[in-house]
């Protein structure tokens, strides 16, 4: 059954020219027939390069809305439309609006996980892999507001030692790390190294060895290819990065709430499915859709941020 949705997938997907780009949370089979698998700045680097007709975005809805805003007369489907992000919906357009408002001296530096009204309002947009690179762009005397994760933006201001004004926003699914039950994991593989996505919050990036995207934690596993890493962020990562360094041993970080599995995962990412991938493909719907004056507007910082990040 599976094997013959992956082939009806790849034969959809010749026909139509489209390319399916996935992000490393996605279920394995999902990844498994993707064209590209990357973190946030990649697929948006893949999505402004692509020729296909029709892109499949196996992500949530920002990372989708990202590659429309790029691509306005391309169709970009994604396999749920309710796969959305608690660090996107954390942002409400109004709210973000009056407190650019009331300082209108700030640069407005976003973290891609928003929504499109949100970005429309920025300077500048970056993803966690390029955040310090786009900060530091910005003259040391100019102010800079920094939304929507506090935990990213606390991150920024250590390394720095800029002060930011920060939006009031964060993961679930990197909020629920706990140091205590990472710590005690930690010593039961004492010479294992800590890696961490800087939405984790501040106690558990303090005892990492390394921070980073996505991206960046596999490309640090690969170059330790015999260590044994503990690994704080969203547990699909494991799938490729096992793949990549397959003698390796990988421990995801313990969750507070977690007795079970002892891993974190993104509901929103794992909404879609391969089944709901091919009707996607095969009916093109649900289409993501930006207003033309939105898109305008929100085109601006993402396209800066990509010219930073080349
Ligand atoms: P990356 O850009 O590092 O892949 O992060 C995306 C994300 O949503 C992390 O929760
Ligand atoms: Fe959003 Fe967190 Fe899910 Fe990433 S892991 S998509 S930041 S809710």
């Amino acid at each position: 059954m599976k094997e013959n949705l992956t082939e009806a997938i790849a034969k959809l997907k010749k026909e139509k020219n489209a390319v399916i780009l996935a992000h490393y949370y996605q279920e394995p089979d999902i990844q498994e027939i993707a064209d590209y698998v990357g973190d946030s700045l990649g697929l948006s680097q893949k999505a402004a390069e692509t020729n296909a007709d029709i892109i499949v975005f196996a992500g949530v809805h920002f990372m989708a809305e990202t590659a429309k805003i790029l691509n306005p007369a391309k169709r970009v489907v994604l396999p749920d439309l309710n796969a959305g992000c608690s660090l996107a919906d954390s942002c409400p357009p109004e709210a973000f609006a009056q407190l650019i408002k009331e300082h209108p001296q700030h640069v407005v530096i976003t973290y891609i996980n928003c929504s499109a009204e949100i970005k429309a309002m920025s300077d500048l947009v970056c993803t966690s892999s390029n955040a310090l690179q786009i900060v530091n762009s910005i003259p040391k005397e100019v102010p800079i507001l920094f939304a929507p994760d506090k935990n990213l933006g606390k991150y920024i201001q250590k390394k720095t030692g800029r002060a930011l004004l920060l939006w009031d926003g964060a993961c679930i699914v990197h909020e629920a790390f706990s140091i205590e039950k990472l710590l005690a994991l930690y010593s039961e593989y004492p010479g294992s190294k800590i890696i961490a996505h800087p939405e984790s919050e501040a106690h558990i990036l303090d005892v990492a060895t390394y921070i980073g995207s996505t991206a960046g934690m596999i490309d640090y596993v690969r170059s330790y290819p015999s260590e044994t890493f503990i690994v704080a962020t969203e547990a699909g990562i494991l799938h490729k990065m096992q793949q990549e360094v397959p003698n390796t041993t990988l421990i995801p970080a313990p969750a507070e709430e977690d007795n079970s599995c002892a891993c974190s995962e993104c509901a929103f990412m794992k909404l879609n499915t391969l089944q709901k991938l091919y009707n996607c493909l095969l009916y093109e719907t649900p289409q993501i859709e930006v207003s033309e004056s939105i898109r305008q507007r929100a085109l601006m910082p993402i396209e800066r941020m990509l010219e930073l990040s080349k």
